[in-house]
């Protein structure tokens, strides 16, 4: 039986999911996005030019595969038409090889409103949202008060939106936040408008037949396991599930039919936004990983914090999504450092663990020390020219994880993947 492989970041986001994607599309027919929406931004290069998506597949760059946003995808129309049009400029035509589920759920003006308000109210414990209205968004969804793609060729589509705006308008108001303009909401409409242009269909059972005939699907995971609603240091996680039961509910497929896991990861760790992260460094080495892994945020600019691999939730990630290969990345940002640490436990209140606790917060690395490589990874062409240390250090990692690593990235580009 023909199953789905799924691809998903481990720790909290921007693992190099884009580039990955890519550099795998060619073994596949379909690329589907299950959760997220535009606080997404991933990355992939070739021909020296770097390319970020929000919301379509990391897939669109190779024509004859088809592209797959399904249910449990949040999308603003306006980004979406943004980024089609980007594409076209580049010879891409994605309105080709591009479909949408009609039960994917739509991002309003007012969802990124009511973002900024929440934030604004939150004051120093806020979220860090990339205020996308990501979170208002899902909210509707729950509370079955949203508006989906498939609702925009209703007759009552236009009712139906002006209700949602009155109920956000009542709450910007009493929250006393910024409220749609007229200039805003037409945009809207206008993209909205172009989105139902495109093709819109019920993916499950796109997605089923495809199966069914022997073809192939790679589901691409947004953010990360760190930042799922339910695993993720709540409330700084976003409003997804991230992890790999994301793709039964975000795309309809079940569960026995999910085939290879792959658990894409840093070869340390960034975050971005509020939020615990026990390896987070503050110092010179803080900075150096930031430097030398253009460690800014690929959707908002803003400087991701930088800290050394963290295996107990890394192994946590393993086990929530069931990774069957790893894949490292950003393996040559670490070239420069004589010594690589990893965390392979936390103390809480003088007492070692090696499980997740509740309260991140608490939670004190311990490391152990490796020897760092000192020499440039960027230019290997094959695993045989990997340097003795960095076998080690991929040598420590599978024994702890117990997963193999099958790829190790050296680099943005599309060429620079090695497969071990
Ligand atoms: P995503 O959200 O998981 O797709 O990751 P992002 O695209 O947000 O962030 C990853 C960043 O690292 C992007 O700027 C990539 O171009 C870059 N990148 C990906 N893999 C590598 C790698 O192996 N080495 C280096 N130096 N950069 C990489
Ligand atoms: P990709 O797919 C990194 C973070 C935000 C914030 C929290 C909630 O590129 O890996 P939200 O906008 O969802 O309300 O923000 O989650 N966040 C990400 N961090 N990569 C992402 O996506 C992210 N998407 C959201 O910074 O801390
Ligand atoms: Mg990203």
């Amino acid at each position: 039986m023909i199953k789905t492989d799924v691809l998903l970041g481990l720790q909290w986001g921007d693992e190099g999911k884009g580039k990955i994607v890519d550099v795998l599309t060619p073994n596949y027919h379909n690329i589907a996005r299950f959760q997220g929406g535009p606080n997404a931004g991933h990355s992939l290069e070739f021909n020296e030019i770097k390319h970020v998506l929000h919301i379509i597949p990391s897939g669109i760059f190779h024509p004859d595969k088809m592209n797959i946003i399904g249910n449990g995808v949040v999308i603003d129309p306006i980004i979406l038409r943004k980024e089609i049009k980007d594409a076209e400029k580049l010879g891409v035509n994605p309105t080709k090889n591009l479909i949408i589920s009609d039960k994917a759920s739509l991002i309003l003006p007012t969802h990124r409103l009511l973002d900024a308000a929440y934030e604004n109210r939150k004051g120093e414990s806020k979220i860090g949202s990339t205020l996308k209205g990501i979170g208002p968004c899902y909210t509707d969804k729950t509370a079955r008060l949203g508006l989906r793609v498939g609702d925009i060729l209703l007759p009552d589509f236009h009712n139906r939106y002006k209700q949602l705006v009155e109920h956000h308008t009542i709450l910007l108001e009493s929250f006393k936040g910024e409220l749609p303009t007229e200039a805003m909401e037409n945009e809207w409409m206008d993209a909205v408008n172009y989105l139902s242009k495109l093709k819109v269909l019920n993916t499950e059972y796109y997605i089923h037949s495809e199966l069914s005939a022997g073809r192939t699907v790679l589901a691409e995971g947004a953010q990360g396991s760190m930042l799922d609603i339910d695993y993720g240091s709540y409330p700084f996680v976003t409003s997804s599930n991230t992890v790999s039961a994301g793709v039964s509910t975000g795309l309809g497929i079940s569960p026995h039919k999910v085939g290879e896991v792959y658990g894409i990861f840093k070869a340390y760790c960034t975050r971005v936004g509020s939020g615990s992260f026990p390896t987070e460094l503050f110092d010179d080495d803080g900075q150096k990983l930031r430097d030398q892994g253009h460690e800014y945020g690929s959707t908002t600019g803003r400087p991701r914090r930088c800290g050394w691999l963290d295996l107990v939730a890394l192994k946590y990630s393993i086990m929530l999504n069931g990774v069957t290969k790893l894949i490292m990345t950003k393996a040559d940002v670490l070239d420069g450092f004589d010594t690589i640490k990893i965390a392979t436990a936390y103390q809480v209140k003088n007492i070692e663990i090696t499980e997740i606790p509740y309260k991140l917060e608490d939670a004190e690395p311990v490391y152990t020390e490796l020897q760092g490589w000192n020499c440039p990874l960027d230019t290997m062409k094959s695993k045989d020219e990997f340097p003795k240390a960095l076998w080690e250090y991929i040598a420590f990692i599978e024994k702890e994880t117990g997963v193999p690593v099958s790829i190790v990235s050296i680099g943005p580009n599309r060429n620079q993947t090695i497969h071990i």
